[in-house]
C-alpha cells in the first residue's frame, strides 16, 4: 500500500512501540529489546505509520560486531488491522536496503515454528529454513533459523 510510510524510529516512540509489541509478542521483552536497540543499533530501527501519521509497524535489526557482512533481523511487527497490506515488505526493504549499505550481505533471523504466518511471510520475501533449535528461548522454545541473501 502506497500510503504506508516508514521513517527511522526515535526515542519518543519508545512507549508506544512497547504498547503495541505486548499482544504481537506476548510480552517477550519488548521494552528491554528496544532500549538496547536504540542504543546499540539505533540507524537499523524503523517505524511504519499510516496516513494519519498513526504507527502501526516497526522493525529492528543489528549487524555482527565480529562479521560485518552478517545482519540480523531482531523483531518486526505489525498491528493486526493493518496486516496483509504489504506494511512488513517495506518495513523489510527499508532494514535491508540499509544493512546493505553498509556492507551486510546476509541476514539471518529466527521464528517460532508454530508461527505459520510469520513463516510465509518470510519465505515469501526470500528467506529460507537453515536449521532448527531445540530450546532457543527459555524454557523449551524451538526456533527455525531462516537466511536471506540480500
Ligand atoms: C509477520 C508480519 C510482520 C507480516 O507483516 P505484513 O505487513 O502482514 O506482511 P505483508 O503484507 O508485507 O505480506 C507479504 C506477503 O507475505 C505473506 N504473508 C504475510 N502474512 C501472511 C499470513 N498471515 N499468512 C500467509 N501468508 C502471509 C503473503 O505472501 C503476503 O503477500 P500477499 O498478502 O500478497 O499474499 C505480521 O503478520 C506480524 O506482525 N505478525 C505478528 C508478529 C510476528 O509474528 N512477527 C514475526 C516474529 S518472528
Amino acid at each position: 500500500m502506497e500510503s504506508i510510510r516508514v521513517r527511522p524510529y526515535t526515542t519518543a516512540d519508545y512507549p508506544l512501540i512497547c504498547e503495541l509489541d505486548a499482544p504481537l509478542f506476548s510480552g517477550m521483552g519488548g521494552p528491554v529489546l528496544f532500549r538496547h536497540i536504540e542504543e546499540l543499533f539505533p540507524s537499523l530501527f524503523f517505524i511504519a505509520e499510516n496516513p494519519d501519521g498513526k504507527i502501526i509497524g516497526y522493525i529492528l535489526g543489528g549487524i555482527h560486531l565480529d562479521d560485518a557482512a552478517t545482519g540480523k533481523l531482531i523483531r518486526i511487527g505489525v498491528v493486526p488491522n493493518y496486516q496483509r497490506m504489504e506494511c512488513g515488505t517495506k518495513l523489510t526493504e527499508t532494514l535491508f536496503s540499509t544493512m546493505k549499505r553498509r556492507g551486510v550481505a546476509a541476514v539471518h533471523l529466527t521464528v517460532a515454528e508454530t508461527n505459520i504466518q510469520a513463516i510465509a511471510f518470510y519465505q515469501k520475501i526470500g528467506f529460507t529454513q537453515k536449521e532448527r533449535i531445540q530450546n532457543y528461548f527459555y524454557p523449551d522454545t524451538a526456533r527455525l533459523v531462516l537466511w536471506k541473501t540480500l
